[in-house]
């Protein structure tokens, strides 16, 4: 077995910590005890690029249970857990290819790694082994072989979706992230929570009192401003859809453009999937002080070669936290890189909500696994019977029980004669 790791000498304490995960993680516990049963995925190589943490090292165990052969890359260098990649390689026998803090070489070195397995299924967070795979400089025959693929998230999907419409998309892809189980929860709950976890862990910011800029009021944004709220903060919103910036009012926040919001700002942050939301003219306008951080998909939300620009030094101030001296003295704080800050300065999700985003994840593979020759090149919704099936487990593991419809009920809401 192939892999590229740190060192399997944290295997032990990796395993101790996938294990606590899936304690939280019972939806997709019952769906590999079902997979070791009637080995669903039997055949199918899958390369999948996923963040290294100990959630996904609970689907890599449920896709091998389920029969397939699966390795691991990351899908971001700074996001890999060394322990979780360690235990997956010794305990589970699973190549991963990923190390925290690799360069951006080496991280395309390590997704092409993944592909000597001759894929036939991906699986992606962010679109980085999709993008590989049309690349020119890969083998051609390697994207032929693909039957289908899964994407993980909003930035991603959005990537494929336009891979899609210009026609150059060589298999079919299901995007997970837009199943209501995967991102009504991760992306609200998940984000909202782990990204406050992250500023808060590196920065050790009282969060009450603070004004706290949140840029981008999408489904990450929502779980961020409402979480900063609790916690006792002065939330801003700024927007550039007039729907989501109403909603935000509606809401109960002060929506404002950034140029005005950054004035006040105690902590930045954005998550909008959109590049350059913080630049020169912002940096420029805010307090001493300022700490920035992103945790949209990819770290060019912030402008930060415009930042190491205008700024005549730079220091750690602490771990994950860089310290930008601008000409007039001011200092910026920029978190953990402007890369994903929940999981480049904290552990990502919590495993919880991910048990439902890995449900879909592992339920799709099973969808593929039948279905795959009847798709087209484009991107598919997760199938709402497989949406269903998730809420319902999951509202099991809480032990919530739901009424269900009486006939009469069924009869009236599908007949529009009985309107009174
Ligand atoms: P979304 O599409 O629901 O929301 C994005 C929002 O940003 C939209 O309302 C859009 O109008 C707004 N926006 C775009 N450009 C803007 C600008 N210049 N200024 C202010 N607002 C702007 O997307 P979602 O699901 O909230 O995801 C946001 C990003 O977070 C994506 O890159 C996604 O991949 C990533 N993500 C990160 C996670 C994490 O663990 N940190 C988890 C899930 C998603």
């Amino acid at each position: 077995m192939n892999y590229d790791i740190k060192t399997t000498e944290l295997a032990a304490v990796g395993k101790q910590r996938i294990d606590w995960a899936n304690r939280f993680m019972p939806v997709l516990d019952s769906i590999r005890a079902r997979f070791e049963n009637e080995r669903p995925l039997d055949g199918l190589s899958v390369a999948a690029c996923l963040h290294v943490t100990t959630e996904t090292a609970n689907l890599m165990k449920t896709l091998k249970a389920g029969g397939a052969e699966a390795v691991l890359c990351a899908s971001n260098p700074l996001s890999t857990q060394d322990d979780v990649a360690a235990s997956l390689v010794v305990d589970e026998g699973i190549g991963v290819f990923a190390i925290n803090g690799e360069d951006t070489e080496t991280y395309y070195k390590h997704i092409d790694a993944t592909l000597d397995l001759q894929p036939t299924i991906t699986m992606d967070d962010g679109a980085d082994l999709v993008s590989r795979l049309h690349s020119e400089e890969t083998n051609p025959a390697l994207v032929e072989q693909v039957v289908a693929g899964t994407e993980e998230t909003t930035t991603g999907v959005i990537r494929l979706k336009s891979m899609a419409a210009e026609g150059v998309l060589k298999y079919p892809i299901i995007a997970v992230n837009d199943a209501r189980t995967k991102h009504f929860f991760d992306n609200r709950y998940g984000t909202g929570q782990s990204t406050l976890d992250g500023i808060i862990r590196a920065t050790n910011l009282l969060i009450a009192g603070t004004t706290v800029v949140v840029a981008g009021y999408g489904w990450c944004g929502r779980g961020v401003a409402s979480r900063a709220r609790g916690l006792g903060a002065n939330v801003i919103v700024t927007e550039v859809d007039a729907l989501k910036a109403l909603e935000a009012v509606m809401d109960g926040f002060r929506v404002m453009p950034m140029q005005e919001a950054v004035q006040e700002a105690g902590l930045v942050v954005t998550l909008t999937g959109d590049i350059h939301v913080l630049r020169k003219e912002h940096f420029e306008a805010m307090k001493d002080g300022t700490i920035i951080a992103n945790s949209g998909h990819f770290n060019v939300e912030i402008d930060i070669p415009v930042l190491e620009k205008l700024s005549v030094d730079k220091q750690l101030a602490r771990p994950y936290v860089d310290a930008y001296t601008l000409e007039d003295g001011r200092k910026l704080y920029l978190v953990g890189e402007g890369r994903l800050v929940n999981l480049a300065a904290a552990e990502g999700h919590p495993a919880s909500v991910m048990d439902m985003s890995f449900a879909n994840q592992a339920l799709s593979l099973e969808y593929i696994a039948k279905n795959h020759d009847n798709f087209e090149n484009r991107v598919y919704d997760v199938p709402e019977s497989i949406d269903e099936m998730v809420a319902q487990l999951k509202l099991q593991a809480f032990g919530v029980e739901i009424d269900t419809l009486t006939d009469e009920q069924v009869k009236y809401l599908n007949s529009w004669e009985m309107g009174t």
